[in-house]
């Protein structure tokens, strides 16, 4: 791993609730504890969608001799690394980590079941994963229970990536993103693009109270044209209070949205974002 940091875009998130204090623990039990009564579930809606991105990516020949490498941004606990290479929902994770049998243990106990748990389940054709967040603690967890194959904990919110991370943006391939979007900005993925090395494609889930356009425009400077999925919006959590909501529903209208049976109906909301290269 390498840097460190305390967080991203300040004042990006608004009137969000804040999680911080779930972000940095040793294991995932508190994040899922924490967030099954608000009913996340971001990363369930993206599973197929980042299956098929990561299958596409890869059948692509891209004149390397090995496959390219899955970026996570924002990874937490390697939760997208785990749908995306283990036969595993996240209903199942919830389950796993608020389970009575889950809270009797340590976190190295944790960690040797979760070990064991992934590696019984990993997939066929499992793409390698790298993962990106500022949390050192998630990240620690998410390689040693064997679902990244790497991580980095640069804030690149802050400041450029540094060599190890340099690195590994040369393999990178596609770029994953949910439950990020209040986090990073059009800083992190001009970063992340200008190490690339082969062509990457960028899978984005992204809440409707925040604009993703200066990121489809630091995308676009780099040869990437995003299209919007038009099939719907993807909930993302219940609003932790009516406040939440209000800010909310303000929001997605001040950037030109209907709230209207999705903010107004009381969950956050995300649009999902392709991006690939070519075409500008
Ligand atoms: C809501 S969690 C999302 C975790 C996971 N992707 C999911 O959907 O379950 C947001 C994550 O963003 C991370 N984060 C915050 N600022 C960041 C930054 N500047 N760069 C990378 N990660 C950041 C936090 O540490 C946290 O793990």
């Amino acid at each position: 791993m390498a840097g460190s940091g305390t967080g991203g875009a300040e004042g990006a998130a608004g009137g969000k609730a804040r999680f911080d204090d779930i972000y940095d623990r040793p294991d995932p039990r508190t994040y899922f504890t924490r967030l099954a009564p608000l009913e996340y579930e971001i990363p369930h809606r993206a599973q197929p969608f980042f299956r098929q991105a990561a299958a596409a990516r890869a059948a692509l020949d891209d004149g390397r001799p090995h496959g390219p490498t899955v970026l996570d941004v924002c990874c937490s606990y390697g939760i997208n690394a785990a749908l995306l290479n283990h036969d595993v929902t996240l209903a199942e994770m919830y389950e796993r980590y608020t389970s009575p049998a889950s809270r009797e243990m340590s976190t190295a106990q944790l960690m040797a079941w979760d070990k064991e748990f992934y590696a019984e389940r990993r997939r066929p054709g499992a793409v390698p994963v790298f993962g990106l967040d500022v949390s050192g603690p998630a990240v620690r967890y998410a390689l040693e229970v064997g679902l990244l194959d790497a991580a980095f904990t640069d804030d690149l919110e802050q400041g450029p990536p540094g060599p190890p991370l340099r690195r590994a943006l040369t393999e990178v391939g596609l770029v994953t993103l949910t439950g990020g979007g209040s986090y990073v900005t059009a800083r992190t993925f001009t970063a992340l693009l200008d190490g690339a090395r082969r062509p990457v494609w960028v899978s984005a889930f992204v809440l409707r109270t925040v604009s993703y356009d200066p990121i489809v425009r630091a995308l676009a400077a780099h040869g990437l044209r995003t299209t919007l999925d038009a099939s719907g919006t993807y909930p993302q959590r219940l609003f932790t209070d009516e406040r939440e909501q209000q800010y909310a529903v303000a929001a997605v209208r001040a950037l030109g949205l209907d709230p209207a049976g999705r903010e107004e109906g009381g969950r956050f909301h995300c649009l999902h974002y392709e991006s690939r290269p070519g075409m500008r």
